[in-house]
């Protein structure tokens, strides 16, 4: 009988599997199954024992192993060579994932475009568009932020094999395969997309990546909750991997690198999208403060970027529910650090929210996850539910605020608090309250002229 060339491994526990199950055999997971190659019956399946055995290897000293410095290549995008750690090196595998519609093409394709422009090889591989629609994308960059783009070279391609002699034969210096789940290896019969189908492809492309030299960038879509679980298995295997943050409808995105071999993590670019391509934004604390309201329900947060400090409006609204639980909605911070903003402030500042809708919305799109953004949170909750425009009245400026929030009402000191007072400065913001300045959250909303209700209430 012919051996299968393929299996069903558990991407929880390994077992494996000649037929796919729903259900693990051996964990009894639910579909975890993946489909992957099966492996290549070894000459020696007894551990070498029996026959020839496999001569041992030598390890070597860190000291005598040379490690050349191959150049990087920089792309010529200034947000994204930052985040790369200085340009792409070669040989390595750059995942770039995002949600459908928020710029991955248009970036790639800039950056190939810009590296073609300047001389390099680049090659792209979609296999999403035709490479007529490949083609309007590029007319609307040549005229805009990336001249050069007309001049990529393009496979429309979805067929692994071609795309790796392709590659074999062109051994080009930067690759972007747009994108990474519409590729398919034709020995395996999953679906393009599937775990065991993306991990086969990020393997056999890196390989040869590693041959040819060529920097891949790989580009995976990942739905809004992360719920697709195709760019998930990759993240250990490439080097680098960006997330692409916004809002689809929205014209700032963030670009944040998750995890980075070759440079530091926790970065984060903000770029705009406009007609002719995604344009740096370099000042992007000026432009949200600019755009910031004095409007109950306003602060402007000292948030820390990576390393940078921005700033940015937060918004919200509180009015009465019809609905039991009321809704809690939010957009660029996290449900549950609400909830225990909200909970704080019932309990410990006289603020109660239990029976109104709570809406929270970081304004451009950006996305803030770090407890210094509690302060802020609260402060724009508290100012929506009185009704009262926080700070002096006649101050032309918005306050800025930030800080964690303990459960028993106490505000906790955050990392660089004084890049994030300097930045509030630097943009004239006049009053900034911080857990320096109070040092619970009942002091922080007295700082922030919300406290004379409060206490009339309590
Ligand atoms: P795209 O890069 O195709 O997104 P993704 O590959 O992540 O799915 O395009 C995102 C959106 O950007 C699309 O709706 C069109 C818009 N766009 C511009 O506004 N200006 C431009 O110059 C380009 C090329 C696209
Ligand atoms: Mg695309």
């Amino acid at each position: 009988m012919a051996r299968p060339t393929t299996v069903y491994v558990c991407s929880s526990c390994a077992h494996v599997a000649a037929k796919w199950h729903g259900q693990c055999p051996g964990c009894e997971e639910w579909n975890t199954m993946a489909e992957e190659r099966a492996p290549a019956r070894s000459a020696s399946a007894d551990g070498g024992l029996r026959g020839r055995r496999t001569p041992a290897a030598r390890p070597i000293p860190l000291r005598e192993i040379s490690a050349d410095r191959a150049p990087r290549i920089a792309c010529g995008i200034g947000e994204l060579d930052r985040l790369l750690g200085g340009g792409l090196v070669p040989g390595s595998l750059v995942l770039i994932g995002g949600s459908p519609g928020i710029g991955k093409s248009t970036l790639t394709t800039m950056a190939l475009g810009l590296l073609q422009g300047a001389g390099r090889r680049t090659l792209y591989v979609s296999g999403e568009e035709s490479a007529g629609q490949i083609r309007l994308r590029a007319e609307r960059l040549e005229a805009g932020a990336a001249p050069g783009a007309l001049d990529i070279p393009v496979l429309a391609e979805t067929d692994l094999d071609v795309v790796l002699a392709t590659l074999e034969a062109q051994a080009p210096e930067v690759c972007v395969i747009d994108s990474v789940q519409t590729l398919a290896a034709a020995e395996l019969s999953g679906a393009p997309g599937t775990v065991g189908q993306v991990r086969e492809v990020a393997h056999r492309l890196m390989a040869v990546a590693k041959r040819t030299g060529t920097a891949v960038v790989l580009v995976g879509h990942v739905t809004k909750d992360g719920a697709l679980a195709g760019p998930r298995v990759l993240e250990h295997l490439v080097d680098c991997v960006l997330q692409f943050e916004g809002e689809r409808e929205r014209t700032y995105r963030t670009l944040r690198a998750l995890k980075n071999r070759f440079g530091s993590t926790n970065d984060v670019g903000v770029f705009e999208m406009r007609d002719g391509g995604l344009v740096e934004v370099l000042d992007a604390s000026a432009r949200f403060v600019g755009e910031a309201t004095r409007a109950p329900g306003s602060v402007v947060l000292a948030a820390m970027e990576g390393s940078r400090p921005l700033l940015v409006e937060v918004q919200a609204l509180v009015s009465p529910s019809e609905l039991v639980p009321p809704r809690r909605v939010v957009n660029g911070i996290d449900r549950n650090r609400l909830a225990l903003v909200l909970a704080v402030l019932a309990r410990h500042a006289g603020v109660g929210t239990g029976t109104a809708d709570v809406f929270v919305n970081v304004v451009g799109g950006v996305r803030v996850d770090e407890p210094g953004a509690d302060l802020a949170i609260a402060l724009a909750v508290a100012g929506a539910a009185r009704g009262v425009v926080l700070g002096e009245t006649d101050s032309p400026t918005p306050v800025a605020a930030f800080g964690e929030i303990g459960l028993t009402g106490e505000l906790r000191s955050v990392a660089h608090h004084d890049r994030r007072r300097e930045e509030a400065e630097k943009f004239g913001l006049g009053q900034i309250i911080s857990p320096e300045s109070a040092p619970t959250l009942r002091d922080a909303l007295r700082a922030g002229a919300l406290g004379r209700r409060v206490h009339a209430a309590a």
